[in-house]
């Protein structure tokens, strides 16, 4: 965001880094290293600068830090912006002028530094000059928690334990943190001392730092964590039934609550499921990777996932479902209904349908690709030949990291012969693609699916 002017709103945290790591500013393979890190969770609807964003706030609260508030909508830049990124050889002047023009007061400047440098540290081979031989590693750490998102930094400073290079570096000319710091005659420091206002300082001054973007960028609304989540989501045929996936994350953790799926049918005629629906319990609960980090903040209640896995009969098929959640809790409410407020969770079509039972991994001696298999269901008295195409973003390799949109028609499935009413469409896509849109038109008509790739794994 170090681009950014605020007089007339060019620049800012629009992800120009990756058309500038040849400059001395970035140099090193901090940001390139950084840059491939994000790089697999772009998608149609994540830009590298939102990556980038959210990286932000994931490095502060799992490791240890402020909850940051979290928008999206950050465009990525197509090619470098102004050299402004400041470096530590730089005077205490130049840099207090550089965040004068990004929006930042010197007391925030000090702050900001203050808060950046509470994690991670400086890499010898990227600079000699600042980080002598005796470094362990060849890493020179901030403060002695270079893990943790405190105020350790500040405290060390204070005191005068610190062993920041940029502090006490053996070379003078790149002390820049001990010039900062010490500007203002150490009151913003002294001030930060207090580990709830570094916290709130920090958390206030990230959010504000991740939403400096360009004039003209809107940035949506904050992201927050909803009570109920849909996941994972596909229909597909299996040995004469549908199997219907999906999973249901709830944001605290109760060993005795009781979810259930339920669902409708979609095709009238003889009604398999009873009046109130058809129901299944979860196969299995689950935590995952946000139990990990809400039990490192210290929470004692965490997100959990129940999965589901449904067969339904292919006379029947679906087209909505909702859930009963029971928490048992002795409070005796009941079942509470889950259902979209009201609106249901709706399977818009079953007419074409990604198939993630019978899509696979193709190993190659060159290269890793996904099989991708679409079902598309036969149409009585329908003649004309389906068309399936899908166009898949791949985030795009090194160094710019620019992404690859392609469409590719799918073809006859020679492997998955006609089964339970469908026939078979296929493709072969790179395996690093993150999302497609499948589009096809069957019977005159088109239709449209989005998948997405989440733990490695298609759904929609
Ligand atoms: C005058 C301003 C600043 C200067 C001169 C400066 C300089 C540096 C240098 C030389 C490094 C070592 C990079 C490497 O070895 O690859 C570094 C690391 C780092 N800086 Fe700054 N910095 C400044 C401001 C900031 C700000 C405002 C933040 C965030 C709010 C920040 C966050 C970080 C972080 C997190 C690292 C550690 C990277 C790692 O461990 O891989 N810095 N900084």
């Amino acid at each position: 965001m170090a681009t950014h002017d605020a007089g007339d709103k060019s620049g800012g945290l629009d992800a120009s880094v990756r058309h500038e790591l040849e400059r001395p500013q970035n140099v090193g393979i901090g940001m390139a290293n950084s840059l491939a890190d994000f790089n697999p969770f772009r998608s149609p609807s994540v830009t590298m600068a939102d990556a980038i964003a959210l990286g932000t706030a994931l490095a502060a609260a799992s490791c240890n830090g402020p909850v940051i508030r979290f928008c999206g909508g950050r465009l990525d830049a197509a090619g470098p912006g102004p050299e402004t990124v400041p470096e530590p050889e730089q005077t205490l002047d130049s840099h207090i002028e550089s965040f004068k023009r990004q929006g930042f007061t010197q007391t925030e400047m000090i702050a900001l530094v203050a808060c950046g440098h509470t994690l991670g540290g400086v890499r010898r081979e990227d600079f000699p000059l600042i980080v002598d031989t005796s470094a362990e590693n060849g890493f020179a750490n901030f403060d002695g928690t270079p893990r943790v998102f405190d105020n350790t930094v500040v405290k060390e400073y204070l005191d005068g334990t610190t062993t920041n290079p940029l502090v006490a570096g053996v070379n003078v000319t790149t002390r820049s943190d001990l010039r900062i710091f010490a500007s203002v005659q150490n009151a913003t420091m002294q001030s930060l001392a207090s580990a709830d206002t570094f916290s709130k300082t920090c958390a206030a001054l990230f959010e504000r730092m991740i939403d400096t973007v360009p004039g003209g960028v809107k940035l949506t609304d904050p992201i927050d964590l909803v009570e109920n989540k849909i996941g994972g989501a596909a229909l597909f045929t299996s040995n004469g039934s549908y199997i219907f996936r999906t999973n249901l994350r709830r944001l605290s953790e109760n060993p005795d609550r009781r979810v259930t799926l339920f669902w409708k049918e979609r095709r009238t005629g003889r009604s398999i499921c009873p009046a109130q629906g058809c129901s299944a319990q979860p196969q299995v609960v689950f935590n995952q990777a946000a139990t990990r980090l809400a039990k490192l903040r210290g929470q004692n209640s965490f997100p959990t996932y129940a999965k589901f896995e449904a067969q339904i009969p292919v006379n029947a098929s679906i087209s909505h479902f909702w859930f009963a959640v029971d928490e048992n809790d002795g409070a005796g409410s009941g079942s509470k209904i889950v259902d979209n407020g009201g609106a249901q969770y709706r399977i818009e079509q079953d007419t074409m349908l990604f198939d993630p039972g019978r899509t696979s991994i193709v190993f190659d001696t060159e290269e890793v690709r996904f099989r991708i298999v679409v079902g598309v269901r036969d149409t009585e008295g329908e003649e004309s030949a389906s068309k399936v195409s899908l166009k898949y973003f791949r985030p795009g390799p090194a160094p710019t990291f620019v992404p690859i949109v392609k469409t590719v028609e799918l073809g006859p499935d020679a492997e998955n012969t006609p089964a339970d009413g469908y026939t078979f469409y296929t493709a072969e896509i790179p395996a690093d693609v993150t999302a497609f849109d499948l589009d096809g038109v069957v019977g005159g008509q088109t239709f449209r699916q989005n998948v997405f790739k989440r733990n490695g794994a298609f759904a929609t």
